[in-house]
């Protein structure tokens, strides 16, 4: 093991260096003008994998490709499946970059870039642990496959039918996935459990064309408005008020409260973080509960009608939302989606049109937090860090989790190592070089604890 830590060591600059090359790509898959590079960068993670010594395959789908690599050269051991994704989040609003995102840059020591947490550095990060052990002892401790998709910024909507069909390609007795973040600065976790997510967009027509809200106001529903009055009847004091929401709820379970008030939360700082006045939420429920174990309705964003400069009066064509929900376990997605759908086209009035779109979803997930392999993942991350992992649910969701378990029936070691407040999704996304380097330690003893 101490040759490959060494490596690692010696190879810091290099691997930065290359991990800025992965992170020029703009591979931005919500939007189809991005397509061209995000294929580009498919084939980046392939080439990387290919020359550190592994089988690379890239693979379609009707989307974005899925990169695959394999070193199957441990005959008798175990095989580890290790999950990322190499897309990213659109990067706007792009002025509010300090600098652009798709050029990475070093500043106080933290490496900014669109996608450098969520997740290229982060599964970067075991392609250099592996390389690693090639570089210094020809092979590897256990079989590794790397399975790096595509469209997970997306909701994976092509990943279950791929598992399906892959079955035998990807079967593996373990699965690692590194995309999500330390629990605090300097305190590492693993997750048992993840939020799912639901996704729709509700677009209401009013008359054809915009209209003088002076010649029509008063006559012709306004779909702004229209929205405004159909949104504010989902939430209430913290609580999604959609008929049905909570029936397939599991609250969280004694033992999990107990250990969440355990954990070394500052809200304080949590608040601060975000910049936010106030925290807000379901009454009942601490905010780590809040976060992890209870569901929730957001509004991801507005259109409608004239929002520029100065005054424009018109009653505008059209409005839409664009809103997700947090799913916590036994909600289902599509049943979610369904009551979502019912109520606001029963609450609609006949005075304008309503067109509901469902982009897909992703399930929930509760993991065994006691399996062995949690403990070697335990142990890989104490290695890594210097200190012990808390054991924790976080609110993010990663579609591809419930399906590796139902599909393949891995349960996915989830041992992210991004900084808590680094600003994934958001202008100025990041990834201290620190935990770049302390979450690849941490893939090569990940190897090593499997294997042993
Ligand atoms: N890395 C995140 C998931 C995450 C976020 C895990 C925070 C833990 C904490 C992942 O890339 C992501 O953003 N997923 C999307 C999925 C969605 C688009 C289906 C999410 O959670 O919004
Ligand atoms: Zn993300």
């Amino acid at each position: 093991m101490k040759e490959v830590l060494e490596h690692i060591e010696k190879g810091r600059q290099k691997a930065l260096e290359e991990l800025k090359e992965f992170l020029r790509f703009p591979s931005v898959s919500a939007d189809p003008a991005y397509r061209k590079k995000t294929l580009a960068c498919a084939e980046f993670v392939k080439d990387r994998l290919q020359s550190i010594g592994f089988k690379t395959n890239l693979l379609s789908t009707p989307g974005l490709p899925v990169v695959y690599g394999e070193w199957m050269g441990a005959k008798g051991a175990k095989t580890l499946l290790i999950y990322g994704h190499y897309d990213v989040q659109p990067p706007d609003p792009l002025d509010l970059w300090q600098s652009p995102p798709f050029e990475p840059e070093v500043r106080d020591g933290y490496l900014f870039a669109r996608g450098v947490h969520d997740n290229k550095g982060q599964h970067f990060a075991h392609l250099k642990a592996s390389e690693a052990f090639l570089k210094t002892k020809g092979r590897l401790p256990l079989n590794v496959k790397f399975f790096i998709e595509g469209e997970e910024e997306v909701g994976s909507p092509h990943m279950e039918e791929f598992l399906r069909a892959k079955k035998d390609l990807l079967r593996a007795d373990y699965a690692a996935v590194s995309d999500s973040s330390l629990f605090t600065d300097g305190v590492p976790a693993i997750l048992y459990g993840l939020r799912g997510i639901a996704f729709l967009e509700v677009v209401l027509t009013g008359p054809s064309h915009d209209l003088h809200s002076g010649g029509y106001g008063g006559t012709i529903a306004n779909p702004a408005q229209v929205l405004i009055e159909l949104l504010d009847g989902l939430k209430a004091s913290g609580r999604v008020t959609l008929p049905g929401f909570y029936d397939d709820v599991i609250p969280p379970s004694d033992w999990e409260r107990e250990a969440f008030a355990k954990l070394p939360f500052d809200e304080g700082a949590y608040l601060q973080t975000t910049g936010s006045l106030k925290l807000s939420g379901e009454e009942g429920f601490t905010t780590l509960e809040r976060r992890w174990a209870r569901p929730t309705l957001e509004v991801n964003g507005l259109y409608g009608g004239y929002a520029g400069s100065g005054v424009k009066t018109i009653i505008p064509s059209q409005a839409g939302a664009k809103v997700s929900m947090r799913l916590v376990p036994n909600q289902d997605p599509e049943k979610v989606s369904q009551i979502f759908e019912d109520y606001i086209r029963k609450k609609c009035p006949e005075t304008v049109q309503i067109e509901v779109k469902y982009y897909g979803g992703g399930k929930p997930v509760l993991l065994d937090p006691r399996s062995p392999a949690m403990a070697a993942a335990g142990r890989a991350v104490e290695k890594g860090f210097g200190k012990a992992p808390v054991l924790i649910r976080e609110g993010g969701s990663i579609p591809v989790v419930a399906t590796l378990k139902e599909v393949l029936g891995l349960e996915s070691l989830l041992i992210g190592f991004g900084g808590p407040d680094d600003r994934i999704h958001s202008p100025n996304e990041r990834l201290a070089v620190e935990n770049f380097y302390r979450g690849t330690l941490t893939a090569a003893h990940l190897l090593n604890e499997l294997a042993s």
